[in-house]
């Protein structure tokens, strides 16, 4: 006898297949689980059987081989239409519901079967957690206890599968969100470096030359020129610089312009300059030959970038070293510092932002990050694959 679809049989499926578990590959959990219930009850067959719309699919199996068969001939499809209890069919020869069911007739000769339900918390029963046998049997009070006790482990690592695959949906949409916002900030820099480099920087050169010219007219005649206007000089000056830096810590304009490794060495010299810490870095004409792109050349720039702002506020170093190569087709940037070491716990700290940072962007482009500190100073590697990972899966 085929057994009558549930009420709610679209909701149902709908249900089962928002799980994504059908046709998984076999997973110890749910092998544990199959196993300690066929031991408890003393069958030799125990199955997690997940009724789809046409057929019986085992996530997790003792005893059998079949990797699914029909609805039609199962017995977990009479087990749904009772959500509530165990569904125990004691001699299947002699039910007339499953006589003439080919899993009766022929083998696998079922004919003892106790099914529970997994039912989920909307009350959508999903499948059972079976027991079978080739002989009639009785299961006594505590054996039936446990197999729903059983039953509800299954459905707890259901559970505990669909809010992991929810969380990592959320994570990857985060992440999403977080590299589009930095994204738009490294646009909106460019865009203000621009603006201030073509207004200000413009305004400031004019001043200066006019001033410089005055000067020098005043200086021609042979007078002493106004030491306001000497005074003025040298203000527009420290202005031209003070918009020189604020510009490059903007965005290096060398970055966008010849490509991240020219961009790693300049902003080296300007670190050692500014910092007087003695800066060296190495790159191989192969590495400095590869292009990067833009979305990876930033990821870089700023990962060293905050890597030796870091150095320079934390390390109480005297020299810093990089390295970069490109190896397995991913580009390899090593910088190591003589100073104090980082110690463990600042890696932990909440508030560590700037190595937050760091981790994410290099995650984020499929990379990998690590940092390590000792007595000789602190190491941190990074690693850039040149090929594009999948995002959004
Ligand atoms: N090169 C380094 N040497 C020693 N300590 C470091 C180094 N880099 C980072 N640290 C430690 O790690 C902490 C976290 O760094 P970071 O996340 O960049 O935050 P912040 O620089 O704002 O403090 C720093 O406060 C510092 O204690
Ligand atoms: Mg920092």
């Amino acid at each position: 006898m085929i057994a009558s679809l549930p009420d709610n049989e679209s909701e149902r499926l709908r249900a089962l297949r928002n799980y994504d578990i059908l046709d998984t590959l076999p997973e110890r959990e749910y092998q544990d689980i199959v196993q300690m219930a066929a031991l408890i009850c003393g069958t030799p067959i125990a199955l997690i059987s997940l009724i789809d719309a046409e057929r019986q699919w085992f996530k997790a199996k003792v005893g059998l081989e079949a990797a699914e068969t029909s609805r039609q001939s199962a017995f977990c499809a009479h087990a749904l239409l009772e959500p509530d209890v165990l569904f125990i069919v004691p001699d299947a020869r002699r039910d007339p519901r499953f006589a003439d069911n080919p899993l009766v007739t022929a083998a696998p000769n079922i004919n003892f079967y106790a099914g529970a339900p997994l039912k989920t918390v909307d009350g959508h029963v999903l499948g059972t957690l079976c027991v079978v046998d080739q002989k009639p049997r009785r299961l006594d009070a505590s054996q039936q206890e446990a197999l729903f006790a059983l039953s509800r482990q299954v459905m707890t690592q259901l559970d505990m599968r669909l809010k992991l695959a929810e969380l990592q949906r959320a994570q990857a949409q985060l992440r999403e969100v977080a590299a589009h916002q930095d994204r738009i900030m490294e646009e909106e820099r460019k865009r203000i470096a621009r603006e201030i480099h073509d207004e200000l920087g413009g305004v400031m050169t004019g001043i200066k030359s006019y001033l410089s010219f005055a000067i020098d007219t005043v200086e021609r005649s042979g007078a002493r020129p106004d030491p306001h206007l000497v005074e003025a000089c040298q203000l527009a000056d420290s202005a031209i610089e003070t918009v020189r830096r604020v510009i490059t810590d903007l965005r290096p304009s060398v970055l966008d312009q010849l490509g991240v490794w020219a961009a790693l060495e300049w902003y080296c010299d300007q670190f050692q300059e500014r910092t007087r810490l003695a800066c060296s870095i190495d790159i191989d004409a192969a590495t400095a030959g590869t292009e990067v792109d833009t979305q990876r050349s930033t990821a870089l720039f700023r990962i060293v970038q905050e890597t030796l702002t870091n150095v320079a506020r934390h390390a109480k170093a005297s020299r810093v070293v990089l390295r970069a190569r490109i190896e397995n087709a991913a580009m390899v940037v090593e910088i190591r510092d003589n100073g104090r070491g980082i110690v463990s716990p600042d890696l932990l700290r909440q508030d560590s932002w700037g190595i937050a940072g760091m981790y994410e962007r290099a995650r984020y482009l499929g990379g990998a990050l690590t940092i390590h500190g000792s007595d000789s100073g602190t190491t941190v590697i990074v690693c850039i694959p040149m090929e594009e990972p999948s995002h959004g899966s």
